[in-house]
């Protein structure tokens, strides 16, 4: 989970990585409380989960409780590549005498931790990694040994961090490093980690990503910083129902019981799709093996409430559930969704009891049920009623 720059900082304060004080508001006019409070200049910054605020006119500087108003004003409903800001930090400005880059990772590729900092910090970090990578040290971070004074040290150095603030930015390692393990963060940054003209050192933004894997021994943060679901948001609502979906940009809903089936039937979709004006699979959704209808319905409501969403291929392979079991789901959550129902839906049913399940459907015989063998047939059926109802 991604978390924003104030919850990051939060994360910081409690891990002992020196930040400046702030608060957030969602309306314009209550950063003027903030900056009274904090009774000195103040930045103003959009809170959105991407980078390259700063670029894109979220961050801006206020002098005065006024300005900070009119500046709270103008951030937020800013689209930020494509995140619309609902809330800003309001926090004290700092003098800046230089920006430095520290950051923390979980480097896949080498199945180990990499620690990437630079003396040269600031917006244009991503440039100098491009043109001038050795500027940007990279120092593999050994999972059991982590981050001690010697390796923070070490860390510094490679970062030509300046002698007279070393020993500060090695403390910081070493309260960052604290963050990334008792937090269970994949990525911790900070960009810029600031010099103040007196030699203070303080974090001006934070980044961090927290591991889902390991949710259920953090319930307390995950739940303090879930982001709220909008009705709007398909990915959310499913999430919220435990269903593993997975929202794509094609016009045919997926449901399917088990990953690979569920891959392999977004990939005979494509391929069908190219005979019916390209339509192509409109999301991932595994249903899992034992899906109950109320599973069923769940994943129906969501796929058939996606507005770019024109048939819906239901392709089940009956293992544990059997076939029957998998057609009363279907014929049920029909029921359950009663007119909301209005999308045409192909069904593909193979495996386990496969004849009782297609006899219960053609009792059934719902109008908006077309039932097909094979999964190529039924996979160049439902991307034939996409295209044709396009
Ligand atoms: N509290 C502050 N006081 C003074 N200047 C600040 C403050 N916060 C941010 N800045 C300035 O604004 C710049 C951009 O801010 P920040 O790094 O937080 O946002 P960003 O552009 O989104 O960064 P990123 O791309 O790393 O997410 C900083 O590099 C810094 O120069
Ligand atoms: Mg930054």
């Amino acid at each position: 989970m991604d978390l924003m720059e104030y919850q990051a900082k939060e994360l910081f304060a409690k891990h002992g990585v020196p930040v400046l004080p702030g608060e957030t508001v969602d309306n314009a006019e209550a950063a003027r409380g903030v900056a009274e409070r904090i009774g000195k200049p103040v930045v103003v910054k959009a809170q959105v989960k991407t980078g390259g605020r700063g670029k894109a006119g979220g961050v801006k500087l206020a002098d005065t409780p006024d300005e900070a108003v009119a500046r709270a004003k103008d951030i937020l409903g800013l689209d930020i590549k494509g995140h619309l800001v609902r809330k800003v930090l309001v926090t004290e400005a700092s003098d800046i005498a230089a920006e430095y880059y520290v950051s923390f990772l979980l480097d896949r590729a080498n199945r180990s931790y990499l620690a990437m900092a630079s003396a040269e910090g600031g917006m244009d970090i991503e440039q100098l990694a491009v043109e001038r990578p050795d500027a940007l040290a990279k120092v593999p971070v050994d999972a059991v040994k982590g981050v001690d004074e010697s390796k923070a040290r070490e860390i510094v150095a490679a970062a030509k961090i300046p002698a007279d603030v070393a020993d500060e930015v090695t403390q910081i390692l070493i309260s960052l490093w604290k963050v990334f393990v008792e937090e269970e963060a994949t990525l911790v940054e900070v960009n810029p980690l600031c010099r103040t003209p007196d030699g203070r050192i303080v974090a001006l933004d934070g980044k961090v990503t927290l591991d889902g894997n390991a949710e259920f021994r953090h319930k307390d943060v995950f739940e303090t910083y879930a982001d709220v679901v909008a009705d709007d948001d398909l990915e959310g609502r499913a999430k919220a129902k435990d269903l593993n979906y997975v929202k794509l940009d094609g016009q045919v809903g997926i449901i399917g019981n088990g990953a690979g089936l569920v891959m392999s039937t977004l990939d005979v979709v494509a391929y069908a799709g190219e005979a019916h004006g390209g339509v192509k699979p409109a999301n991932f959704l595994d249903i899992g093996g034992g899906a109950s209808a109320q599973v069923m319905a769940d994943g129906l409501e969501i796929i058939l409430s996606d507005p770019d969403v024109k048939s819906v291929f239901v392709n089940v392979f009956g293992g544990i559930t059997s076939c029957d079991a998998v057609a009363d789901g279907i014929v049920q959550a029909l029921a359950m969704l009663g007119d909301k129902e209005t999308k045409p839906l192909v069904v593909r049913l193979d495996g386990n009891n496969v004849d009782e399940g297609h006899r219960i459907l053609s009792e059934a015989n719902h109008p908006l049920v077309t039932v097909v063998d094979t999964m190529d047939g039924a996979a160049d059926k439902a991307a034939e009623l996409a295209w044709s109802s396009k």
